[in-house]
């Protein structure tokens, strides 16, 4: 339910973020931190959409008893269907946007950064492990 909430306010300020930016002058610091905000909100909810799908699968919702139209059933299986989509196809649609510019460099710097704080983690507890041996 948590992820359900954190998901809905991460869509509203990946667009706000974006949509802000352009009431700044190009070049601007405030323009540029907003695009990459968005970039970063972006590839969050990018994240966050498998761990969702994830727990769906291992714990379906509740099902609802009340009894519902048949269009009713199918216009929220599509629409959810379609949100799913969203979320997997615009960072992947804005990531290719970015590709090879200045800006998708900066954006490839934080995950690698993000990749060498996670590697250094793990080899951090397996030397622990092996000097709890
Ligand atoms: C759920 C995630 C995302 C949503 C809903 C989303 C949505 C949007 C929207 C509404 C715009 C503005 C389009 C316009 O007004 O013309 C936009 C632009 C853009 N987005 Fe995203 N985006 C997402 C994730 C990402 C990610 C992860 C990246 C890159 C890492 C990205 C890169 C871009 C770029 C490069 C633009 C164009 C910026 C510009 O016009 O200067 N987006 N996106």
């Amino acid at each position: 339910m948590g992820l359900h909430w954190l998901m809905l306010l991460l869509l509203v300020a990946v667009f706000a973020a974006m949509e802000l930016s352009d009431g700044f002058p190009k070049g601007s610091d405030t323009r540029a931190s907003l695009k990459t905000l968005h970039f970063t909100l972006g590839l969050t909810v990018f994240t966050l959409v498998w761990v969702r799908l994830i727990a769906k699968l291992v714990s379906p919702a509740p099902l609802i008893h009340l009894p519902i139209a048949r269009w009713q059933e199918v216009t929220a299986k599509v629409v959810q269907a379609l949100l799913y989509l969203l979320m997997i196809a615009m960072p992947l649609l804005g990531w290719a946007g970015l590709a090879d510019t200045k800006r998708s460099r900066q954006v490839d710097s934080v995950l690698r950064l993000a990749a060498a704080c996670f590697v250094h983690r793990e080899q951090g507890s397996r030397g622990n492990d092996q000097r709890n041996l």
